[in-house]
């Protein structure tokens, strides 16, 4: 079997929380290459994770890059605070904000990386506009809020069809797919054209997180 050059994210949102100093430097051991934070507020999506206070504990416990993945309805006001801890990629869901462009803008003035991050209900149409200012599209796999819910099929079509769009704009954008990916949907998705493969509770319902990241690069 072959490796890609996937970037494997781990979600904490499946990790102990008890211990999440010895998970982080678990996942650091296991060749993860980004941790993935996932920032709810009970409001955009039915559950409540973690906010600045938990965000600033991880890192100052990595140096990997910071992922923050914000399902909450006014991401703007976390643009200023996320960017003092170093977080390097910044989502938000379009439909929270009403001048997606303005965030985009402030996201990148504090030097993170814009992202828009579209649900499996939603049409790739939506981010037409968006695309040329975007540094990275979060593709949802699943209905956000949850760690653990199955894999929606369509949205491996969709992956090929924005890989498509970006190749014929010439655009230079990574995708990212985020929910229910397991080492068997992961290789059909780097085939579709992601770059960054997002897995919470396939990795940490592995005994071994080394083992399970290196299944999510394999290409069969
Ligand atoms: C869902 C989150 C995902 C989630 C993935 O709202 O955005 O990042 O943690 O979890 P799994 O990999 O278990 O589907
Ligand atoms: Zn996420």
């Amino acid at each position: 079997m072959q490796e890609s050059k996937v970037l494997i994210a781990p979600s904490l949102l499946s990790s102990d929380f008890s211990r999440l100093a010895e998970e982080i430097s678990a996942l650091e051991t296991a060749g993860a290459d980004i941790l993935h934070l996932d920032i709810m507020d009970g409001h955009y999506v039915p559950n409540l994770t973690f906010g600045f206070v938990i965000a600033q504990s991880v890192a100052k416990h990595t140096k990997l890059p910071l992922d923050a993945h914000l399902m909450v309805t006014n991401p703007a006001d976390y643009v200023e605070r996320l960017a003092k801890l170093s977080i390097r990629y910044f989502s938000f869901h379009p439909e929270t904000v009403f001048h997606p462009h303005r965030l985009i803008a402030a996201i990148r003035e504090h030097g993170m990386k814009a992202g828009a991050a579209l649900n499996p209900g939603s049409p790739l149409g939506v981010l037409d506009e968006l695309l040329p200012e975007l540094d990275f599209v979060l593709l949802m796999s699943v209905n956000p809020g949850y760690s653990g819910q199955n894999f929606v099929p369509a949205v491996k079509e969709k992956v090929v069809n924005l890989k498509n769009k970006i190749r014929d704009l010439n655009l230079n954008l990574l995708i990212e797919v985020d929910g229910g990916i397991n080492d068997k949907i992961a290789p059909e998705l780097i085939k579709a054209g992601a770059d960054i493969i997002v897995s919470a509770s396939y990795i940490f319902n592995h005994s071994d997180y080394a083992a399970a990241i290196r299944s999510l690069r394999h290409v069969q």
